[in-house]
């Protein structure tokens, strides 16, 4: 398994340029399932779980083809036809967006057969909530064997039939339960009124790509979305938006390392709530233009609380990211996580690392500023192991990074990134190629 060896102490200095966003990706591979034409998406970050969104497609009989290139890494889907509309457990296992055929698949096949996506590091993560959605648009959904076997009839003999329109309102908010019946309600007959959905701009970039297929949909991006359902959806080439999280814990890296860094070709307007914390916690942040911020960490970093919430709140996805900051602040800072039960595995790796910080119930405590020395630490989940690169890059000495792998799942090259503006970091093991004949991380647990 690769392994990182950082040597902490470098200021991150220079520009780094963030990648186009995995949670975007994702859910647009899994649109392309809607239209037998062409489905082009550029900006794709060459991370594992692409790779695996892309198995998971040409398993079902679509064709995805990834091209790699500077600026424009892109892949082209066909799904003309759809021989198999199965996620198989093999596949589903290693990634829990693979829930989000369930409602492409059924809007266009009228019948779906997925498994059940299993335990997560970072707490249940049940999918109940599309479930029952799906169930409320005409869908007969039953759980066998680990699969779940799902299916629109018609009333006609064995024929299946369309999804149709239905008023959803989310028990709790869902990112990619709102996503998953966005797609459901486009192909089905009548209007579909969300309500409480996710109004993160993944769910708007989603929105945007369906709307280049010709789905008629109003208020992406709002709690309340209205579809009107169309017959057939066209093919459409889109460009994905810059990662917001990855834009994110690089601007984390440069005020932790206290460096001046320019985190260019992101989108800014996505990144209010991560700013905002940065300059409370005396890091000066300029943003430069919509599409780039510059961080200047000035030696001293006060200690400020976070509570993760939906967008536009605090993003969970940066609460870990976040905590490796807390513990170079003055002071004491709380970090409540409120969208999972079990986010909090870096905590004890940072611990072993110097830190000073108390778990109790969802709220970690962490006061600092505390001395980091190297470690041998190991990665939990993707999140987790953003939070322990940003720790061993201020940390004496030579800290070793284990299970990089999931690291790999959502942060493109990031070794490369950061050794151009100035890390001292190593891979250990072979480089992570997302191409079809160098697939070496397939055996690696999720
Ligand atoms: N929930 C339910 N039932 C459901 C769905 C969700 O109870 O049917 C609960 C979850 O257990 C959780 C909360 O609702 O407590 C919110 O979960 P959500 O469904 O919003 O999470 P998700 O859609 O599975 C996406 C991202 C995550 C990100 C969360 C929250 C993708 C592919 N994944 O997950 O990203 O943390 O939204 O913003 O978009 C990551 O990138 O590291 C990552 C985990």
């Amino acid at each position: 398994m690769d392994k990182f060896i950082i040597r902490g102490g470098n200021p991150l200095v220079g520009t780094v340029r963030v990648s186009g966003a995995k949670n975007s990706a994702l859910p647009c591979m899994a649109a392309a399932i809607l239209s037998e034409e062409e489905i082009t998406l550029e900006n794709i970050p060459q991370v594992r779980d692409i790779e695996t969104q892309r198995r998971l497609l040409a398993s079902m009989g679509a064709a995805v083809a990834l091209h790699e290139g500077d600026a424009r890494d892109h892949v082209t889907i066909s799904c003309r036809s759809l021989s198999d509309p199965v996620a198989r457990y093999e596949i589903v296992k290693t990634m829990r967006a693979s829930s989000l055929v369930l409602g492409p698949l059924l809007a266009r096949a009228g019948v779906a057969r997925v498994a059940m996506p299993g335990g997560c590091a970072i707490g249940g993560r049940p999918i109940d909530l599309h479930i029952k959605s799906l169930e409320k648009m005409g869908a007969v959904i039953v759980q066998e064997h680990g699969y779940l076997e799902a299916r629109v009839d018609s009333g006609v003999g064995s024929r299946v039939g369309r999804l149709r329109g239905a008023h959803i309102v989310f028990d709790r908010i869902t990112v990619t339960g709102t996503e998953d019946l966005l797609m459901a309600a486009v192909l089905a007959e009548g209007d579909t009124l969300l309500e409480n959905c996710a109004r993160e701009p993944e769910v708007v970039d989603l929105a945007a790509l369906l709307t280049a297929m010709g789905a008629k949909i109003q208020g992406a991006g709002t709690s309340t979305i209205c579809v009107h359902g169309v017959a057939k959806l066209h093919g459409a080439r889109y460009r994905i938006n810059p990662d917001r999280i990855e834009a994110g814990t690089l601007l984390i890296a440069g005020a932790i390392t206290g460096g001046d860094l320019i985190v260019a070709n992101c989108n800014t307007a996505h990144l209010g709530a991560v700013i905002a914390k940065l300059r409370e916690c005396g890091a000066r942040v300029d943003v430069l233009g919509p599409d780039a911020a510059r961080v200047h960490g000035n030696g001293r970093l006060r200690a400020a609380d976070i509570s993760t919430e939906e967008y536009p709140g605090f993003p969970t996805d940066m609460q870990a990211q976040y905590m490796a900051l807390a513990t170079q602040a003055e002071g004491v800072s709380l970090v409540r996580e409120n969208i999972f039960e079990n986010r909090f595995m870096h905590v004890q790796e940072l611990v072993r690392m110097g830190a000073n910080i108390k778990v109790d119930g969802n709220t970690a405590t962490v006061r600092g500023p505390a001395r980091l020395s190297s470690a041998a630490v190991m990665c939990s989940d993707l999140r987790a192991s953003a939070s322990l690169v940003l720790a061993a890059l201020v940390a004496d000495g030579e800290s070793v990074i284990d299970r990089v792998y999931h690291m790999d799942r959502g942060y493109e090259h990031i070794e490369d990134k950061l050794r151009g503006v100035g890390a001292q970091i190593q891979r250990l093991g072979n480089v992570f190629v997302p191409r079809q004949e160098k697939p070496s991380y397939l055996n690696q647990p999720a």
